[in-house]
């Protein structure tokens, strides 16, 4: 078969199958709160992969990520940063676009590591009203850590189901 057949034959714009290598939904690492400790747990999004009708992406998997709210902002961390320990300064999602981060809890092995990308996306929920000791990040990538900081709004936190404490890994992730 000639390419420019091929090509006529698998029209590139209106692909209607949802990508089967996705996954029913997104998995993200969620730095929240219990007890007044922060805590690390892999939550799947609910309701998950929907079928996207908007012009541009129609026919493409989109998922809801909830309500957000005020200024974003975009975050560059120099190669090889010690953020030391601190909370999050409000509910929030936290998109890693390049780099790596290391998420370790006080008093606790429990740790995340976030590759900068399509994996890089995660909820930072552990405010000072709700854990005392907050969570260490370090960014030992040689690389520029750059990152989006996008508040959630009122009621933002998205829905979800809870895998398993711990960060999301493997499997869970996109590849
Ligand atoms: C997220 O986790 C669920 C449950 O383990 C799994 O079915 C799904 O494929 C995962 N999503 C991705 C993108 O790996
Ligand atoms: C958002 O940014 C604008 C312009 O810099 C500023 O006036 C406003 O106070 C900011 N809003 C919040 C919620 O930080
Ligand atoms: C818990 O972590 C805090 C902050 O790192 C530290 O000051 C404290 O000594 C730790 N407590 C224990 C029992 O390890
Ligand atoms: C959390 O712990 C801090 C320090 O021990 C304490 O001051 C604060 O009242 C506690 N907060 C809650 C909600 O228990």
């Amino acid at each position: 078969m000639r390419l420019s057949t091929l090509l006529t034959q698998v029209p590139l714009a209106c692909a209607s199958q949802l990508d089967p290598t996705l996954g029913s939904t997104l998995n993200v690492t969620v730095l929240g709160a219990r007890h007044n400790r922060s805590t690390l747990e892999c939550w799947a999004l609910q309701p998950g992969f929907e079928t996207s009708t908007q012009p541009g992406t129609s026919g493409s998997s989109v998922l809801d990520l909830g309500a957000v709210q005020g200024n974003a902002s975009f975050t560059a961390i120099p190669a090889e940063f010690d953020g030391g320990r601190h909370n999050a300064p409000a509910l929030q999602w936290v998109v890693f676009l390049s780099g790596l981060a290391h998420i370790t809890l006080p008093n606790s092995t429990a740790e995340a590591w976030i590759e900068g990308g399509k994996n890089g996306a995660i909820l930072a929920l552990d405010t000072a009203d709700v854990s005392a000791l907050g969570h260490y990040t370090v960014y030992p990538s040689k690389e520029r850590t750059v990152a989006l900081e996008v508040p959630l709004g009122k009621d933002g936190v998205p829905g979800h189901r809870v895998l398993h404490g711990g960060a999301c890994q493997g499997d869970e992730l996109l590849d």
